[in-house]
């Protein structure tokens, strides 16, 4: 006890205090309790934001891959280049996604683009998505293109094609690290079209 009350100044040479060995026992014990706490008491991954699970079904099981779909809500531009008031070919979609993952999706964002015949008209980016386990979202992904309209050819081809009711655009885009194609009727169908892996 002598260390204790004078322990201020003088300097401890022999090293065989046993409050030392006890005191480091203590906080050994305590960070042990306080890491078991810590683990006991986290939220599980399921109650965090955004991860959501579909009838309480345990997220190791129903592993689906993620699938998308495209909606043409409108389409502007697709006169010839030379037309009075020509403007650049531009759609705007709307993307569906399902995450049929039993884990949250985040992705970046990738690339969209607009062909048709094969003649890429426009291009954009899909926005960076957070989707949470077996959700699905949709976001709009409006594209634009440089030029006037549409070249001549093309433009006849797609007058015709509308004609008939077949005109179809094809949009390839980057999404969830996976390339999809989707075809989409350039005069609308009900509901979205769904998208196929690259
Ligand atoms: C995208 O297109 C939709 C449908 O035409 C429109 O309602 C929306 O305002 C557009 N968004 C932007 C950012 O231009």
């Amino acid at each position: 006890m002598a260390s204790k009350e004078h322990g201020g100044g003088a300097p401890r040479d022999d090293g065989s205090d046993d409050n030392c060995g006890c005191g480091s026992w203590t906080i050994a014990l305590l960070l042990f309790t306080s890491f078991w706490l810590v683990m006991l008491y986290l939220p599980p991954m399921d109650s965090l934001p955004g991860i959501r699970e579909i009838d309480g079904s345990p997220p190791w099981v129903d592993d689906k891959p993620t699938t998308c779909s495209v909606e043409l809500a409108d389409v502007r531009g697709l006169e010839p280049a030379l037309a009075p008031g020509a403007t650049s070919p531009a759609f705007d979609l709307v993307v569906h996604v399902d995450n049929g993952h039993a884990r949250e999706l985040r992705h970046g964002g990738g690339d969209v683009v607009v062909s048709y015949a094969g003649v890429p008209l426009a291009r954009g980016r899909t926005p960076s998505l957070r989707l949470g386990a077996k959700c699905t979202g949709r976001w709009q992904v409006n594209v634009t293109g440089s030029g006037l309209g549409i070249p001549a050819d093309l433009s006849r081809l797609m007058t015709a094609e509308r004609r008939w009711g077949v005109a179809q655009l094809e949009i390839d885009m980057g999404l969830a690290w996976q390339s999809f194609t989707c075809d989409v009727f350039v005069d609308g169908q009900p509901g979205a079209s769904a998208c196929r892996l690259e």
